[in-house]
This record gives structure tokens, sequence and C-alpha cells, in this order.
């Protein structure tokens, strides 16, 4: 058991991830500066593309809760659904590239850097990072200055 809370949110969200086609469950769960937490789990579809990860689906659910801006903390985690209904697997889950940008979007949007946790699905082990580490010299909205009127 990792001693991070949030962690066992995201933990507890795969559990009501939709992943019949990768069987691959991921869970996000997202704080807000004021504590607030909300969750987000992968959503596939027949079509396979059009499958949408777990932290995109806890983005959306952040931005009706308390907003982009106020997003603090990410925590992920992945694997299977084992027999005791329980999360289980071994190596820790990372955001992908995509979701990087988008974990990328809320930090600039604040200016703070957001802590990313990253954990195994048997809750045993975590990476924990930063967006900026996670996407170092990344595009955003402010990186749109320059645009025209
Ligand atoms: N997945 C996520 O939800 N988040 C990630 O950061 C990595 C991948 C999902 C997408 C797909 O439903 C499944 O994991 C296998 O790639």
């Amino acid at each position: 058991m990792t001693k991070d809370p949030l962690v066992e949110r995201a933990r507890e969200a795969a559990l009501r991830a939709y992943a019949p086609y990768s069987k691959f469950s991921v869970g996000a769960a997202v704080e807000s500066v004021d504590g607030e937490i909300v969750l987000g789990a992968n959503m596939e579809n027949a079509c396979y593309r059009l499958g949408i990860c777990a932290e995109i689906s806890a983005l959306t659910a952040a931005r009706q809760a308390f907003g982009l801006d106020k997003v603090k903390r990410i925590a992920v985690a992945g694997g299977h659904v084992g027999s005791d209904g329980t999360l289980a697997g071994a190596a820790p889950v990372t955001p992908c590239g995509g979701c990087r940008q988008s974990i990328y979007e809320a930090a600039d949007l604040s200016g703070l850097d957001i802590e990313v946790v990253s954990a195994n699905g048997d809750g045993t082990e975590t990476i924990v990072s930063t967006i900026r580490a996670l996407l170092p010299h990344g595009f955003g909205p402010a990186s749109l200055a320059d645009a025209g009127d």
C-alpha cells in the first residue's frame, strides 16, 4: 500500500475504467489547491482510436469541479483488475505524451508546476515527478504570446 491517499483514489477509479479492448485499466485522481479531489478513468471504444485516457477524463472532471487553474496534483495508476477485484500490476504508469500536454495546459494556466504521481497497479511503487520535468520545454498557452490579433 502506498502512503499517498491520492494514489488510492486513482486505483479505485481504475476499477471503473471501461477498457474491454486493451484490458489495461487506468485511473487518475486530480487534487485541487483547496484539497478537492476528482476522479477519471480510461474509456475505450469499439472504434479503437476514439478511446480516451484516464488523465483526460479526470482533467475534464476537474474543469467542472474547480477549474484547470486550481489543479495541484495528479495521481495515475494502472494495470489489470485481479481476481479479488482490486487493481494489480507491477509497473508504475506514467502519463502518455498527449496527457502530459493536457496536464501542461493546466499548469501553464496557474503557473504551478503540477505534481504527477505515477503508481503501479499494486499500489506499492510510485514515481513522483512534476509536469515540467515530464514535459521539458513544453508548448502551452503562454507559448502563444506572439500570436497576432
Ligand atoms: N492509458 C491511459 O489511460 N493513460 C495513460 O497515460 C496511458 C494509457 C490508457 C489508454 C488505453 O485505454 C489503455 O491505457 C492502453 O493504452
